[in-house]
């Protein structure tokens, strides 16, 4: 599926307690402001891109989504990493789900941002094989960018924060095709993962754009009722990329989270 030389990575501070999965179709960059509180907390953290995304090799095969978790699991435990926190935004956080379903004991913290636990239904299933088709067909990737930009910020930041929109923009145009259809059929295939959740004893934090249309504040608070320990925070002036859409406010939320997992 892939060789770990040709997955790029990026590792803070040296050892991996925090673990970022970056949304589709984006790559491991839209964490530089997470990292950058990370590095001034002095908490180590472990950033990569999928296959196919950012600077990483496009996949040779089919993924499911447990092979991103997979392709994690095998960059860190070959580095001794021995237990993670993992922070997932939207596709990010359905790879983080991926851990919580099959391996629970390498999970000392988990953050799901902008995420849902359900599986898609048919109509989500249908867009995507039409998203597919019509990238496929045309072999570029503008269906994808402007149908994005429309969900990942809100038309205010999108008028006023032109250089941050353009920023994400140039990082979907990077992407290869194959990266991006894979991640679309491994997205569409992914399973529920409500009772997992409800099993997961680890401390978790939910947090959510306010006006996030694609994986709602109820999306969010279901996965709150399902899961026995976890808070909820919305981020406020914020859609689907919280983290970059209000980075100051997810990142005080985000340091109290590992504050108290890490000194805990
Ligand atoms: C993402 O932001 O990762 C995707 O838009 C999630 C999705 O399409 O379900």
């Amino acid at each position: 599926m892939y060789s770990q030389e040709s997955i790029r990575w990026d590792f803070g501070l040296g050892g991996s307690p925090v673990v970022f999965f970056h949304a589709f179709p984006l790559n491991r960059r839209m964490w530089e402001p997470q990292e950058r509180a990370l590095d001034k907390a002095g908490i180590p953290w472990f950033a990569f891109d999928y296959p196919g995304f950012g600077e990483s090799q496009p996949p040779s095969r089919p993924l499911h989504m447990d092979d991103y978790a997979e392709l994690a699991f095998d960059l860190l435990s070959s580095r001794g990493v021995r237990w993670i926190i993992a922070v997932g935004l939207s596709m990010g956080g359905y790879v983080a789900l991926s851990i919580v379903r099959r391996r629970p004991e390498w999970l000392r913290g988990l953050v799901l941002a902008d995420t849902r636990a359900t599986a898609d239904d048919s109509v989500t299933v249908q867009k995507r094989r039409m998203l597919k088709e019509e990238i496929l067909h045309t072999g570029s990737m503008e269906p994808l960018i402007e149908s994005h930009l429309n969900i990942f910020f809100r038309e205010s930041t999108r008028t006023t924060n032109r250089d941050r929109v353009r920023t994400v923009e140039n990082w979907m145009k990077m992407n290869s095709i194959e990266g991006v259809i894979t991640a679309l059929d491994a997205m569409a295939g992914r399973p529920d993962s409500r009772q997992a959740l409800q099993d997961f004893k680890v401390p978790t934090l939910v947090l959510v754009g306010e006006a996030d249309p694609i994986t709602t504040p109820e999306d969010a608070r279901e996965m709150v009722r399902c899961l026995p320990h976890s808070v909820l925070d919305i981020v406020p002036g914020s859609a689907h990329l919280s983290n970059l859409e209000n980075s100051e406010h997810f990142n005080r939320s985000l340091l109290r989270y590992l504050r108290t997992i890490l000194n805990g």
